[in-house]
């Protein structure tokens, strides 16, 4: 039995070490990687669910007790079946570790070429920061055809940045930056989610994720990086409340939402929570903006998040609210 035992677990360990020597660098890409890993699961369970429930349903009926039959044989054990079922699955077992743990691998290593953005969630909505000083927000574009890495932090609370079609899922820490990389093999418009809740807007937390042709990628880099400068007050003013996601709580009909209504607010008397009364000027709404829940409108809940903007921006939110008669 001692000398079994030995070649039982020599053959486990050559078994390890040629798992290891093919789980080496190979995909380059993680999404495919993790898709040949849930096939494989997904085989290996399928497999394993029919044979037991054939063998189940067939032994049930082939050796089920009839009519007039006594008790059946008594088997104390078989050596060869235990060595059997417990080899086998071992196999298995270490094979799958192995695979997991080089995808995993494969997963934390990015590519020396990666083109690399910064991801920042806030409460609610993803600020992108790119490596020419652009920034987009609820809008990740990438070049296709060349690795992505995405550091990822948060402003405010834990959120969580999800891109199905890229099988690529992270959290996103305040105070840590976190990574994850894919590579966008052609061109497509996709949907990134926050997949961690993190308050009312949670459910608005959605980012689109455009991978470009390399030349259609490098045009949008040269034009961003010029356009905004040269964006008239109220048009930027215009751009900021869409891009922010102001639109989620506040409409532009009169029609009330989360929040008052965008509508004539400028210049409008307005009565607060705590029965003070002020006039939506300048002022007011650049305060809503820094320190939202402290002059709540009356009927409202304090829910707004804060916003930190550049003053430019600030005036150019307000410029904008003017012109909503
Ligand atoms: Cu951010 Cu959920």
């Amino acid at each position: 039995m001692k000398k079994g035992f030995w070649i039982l677990v020599s053959v486990v360990l050559l078994f390890c070490l040629f798992s290891l020597a093919i789980a080496g660098d190979r995909a380059v890409d993680p999404a495919k990687s993790w898709d040949n890993h849930y096939n494989l699961y997904f085989i290996l369970v399928a497999g394993i669910w029919l044979l037991v429930t054939v063998l189940l349903v067939y032994f049930s009926l082939r050796y089920r007790r009839k009519k007039g039959q006594g008790d059946g044989a008594y088997i104390p054990g078989n050596t060869l079946l235990e060595i059997i079922w417990t080899v086998v699955p071992l196999i298995i077992v270490t094979l799958l570790g192995v695979q997991t743990w080089a995808v995993y691998k494969e997963y934390r290593h990015v590519p020396k070429d990666a083109y690399e953005v910064n991801v920042e969630g806030f409460m609610w909505g993803w600020n992108v920061t790119y490596p020419e000083g652009i920034k987009t927000i609820n809008e990740l574009r990438v070049p296709a055809g060349r690795p992505v890495k995405v550091n990822l932090t948060s402003k405010d609370v834990l959120h969580a940045f999800f891109i199905p079609e890229y099988r690529v899922q992270e959290e996103a820490i305040p105070g840590r930056t976190t990574f994850f990389w894919f590579k966008p093999s052609r061109a497509g418009e996709y949907r990134a989610y926050c997949t961690e809740f993190c308050g009312n807007g949670h459910s608005l937390m959605l980012a689109k994720v455009v991978a470009m042709e390399k030349d259609g990628f490098d045009a949008w880099v040269a034009q961003q990086k010029g356009a905004v400068a040269k964006l008239l007050p109220v048009d930027r003013g215009k751009k900021l409340v869409e891009d922010l996601g102001c639109l989620g709580c506040h409409t532009l009909t009169g029609e009330k939402s989360a929040g008052p209504s965008l509508k004539g607010v400028y210049g409008r008397e307005t009565m607060l929570a705590d029965g003070r009364k002020v006039v939506a000027n300048d002022e007011y709404i650049e305060h809503a903006l820094e320190t939202p829940n402290r002059d709540v409108v009356k009927g409202y809940t304090p829910t707004m998040p804060p916003y930190n903007l550049p003053i430019e921006d600030e005036h150019a939110i307000v410029e904008y609210l003017k012109t909503l008669k």
